[in-house]
């Protein structure tokens, strides 16, 4: 399995990959496209297997302090440890870019991923009701960056 930089020739695939591992409202191409573009604040992964684009993520940096906007492995591969690598690319960026805390949002019924985040060390900050498309709660997760992530 590869983890490297999202590419402009992604961004089909990785919109396609976002629907199918369930995402609720997932970026279009051309959001893709616009993320894209802003090198400076926005770091989008892919995981690749025989070629073939299996995992995404999407790592903002919010004034100094990280977010994972997006995590998804397609379900054909879930429980293999993409979700672990990608989430792993997004805390050493953290790292390298001097954050001292990374932030993200997910579903108060999603426990696949908030198990992932769990066994990173997040920790629960706080909900906010009704805050998806589908009138689930966000529940609001954080951690404090290690300078010596790898
Ligand atoms: C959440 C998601 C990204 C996890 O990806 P994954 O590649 O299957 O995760 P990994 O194989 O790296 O799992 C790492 C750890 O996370 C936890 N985990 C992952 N999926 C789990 C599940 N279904 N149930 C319980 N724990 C789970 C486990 O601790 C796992 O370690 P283990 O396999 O050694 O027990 C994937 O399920 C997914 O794409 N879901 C749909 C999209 C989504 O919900 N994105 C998150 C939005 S906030």
């Amino acid at each position: 399995m590869l983890i490297r930089r999202l590419l402009p020739s992604d961004f089909v695939n990785v919109s396609a990959l976002d629907a199918a591992a369930g995402i609720l409202s997932p970026w279009t191409p051309t959001q893709y496209a616009r993320e894209y573009m802003k090198h400076d604040t926005t770091f989008c992964w892919v995981a690749e297997v025989e070629g073939r684009l299996v995992g995404s993520l999407t790592f903002w940096d919010v004034v100094g302090e990280g977010e994972i906007a997006n995590v998804a492995v397609h379900p054909d591969f879930w429980r293999q440890g993409i979700g672990r690598r990608l989430v792993q690319a997004a805390l050493t960026q953290a790292a390298e870019l001097g954050q001292k805390r990374v932030m993200l949002e997910v579903r108060q019924s999603n426990l696949a991923a908030q198990a992932l985040y769990f066994s990173f060390g997040f920790m629960e900050d706080g909900r906010r009701p009704k805050y998806y498309v589908n009138g689930e709660d966000a529940i609001l997760m954080s951690i404090r960056v290690d300078p010596n992530f790898s």
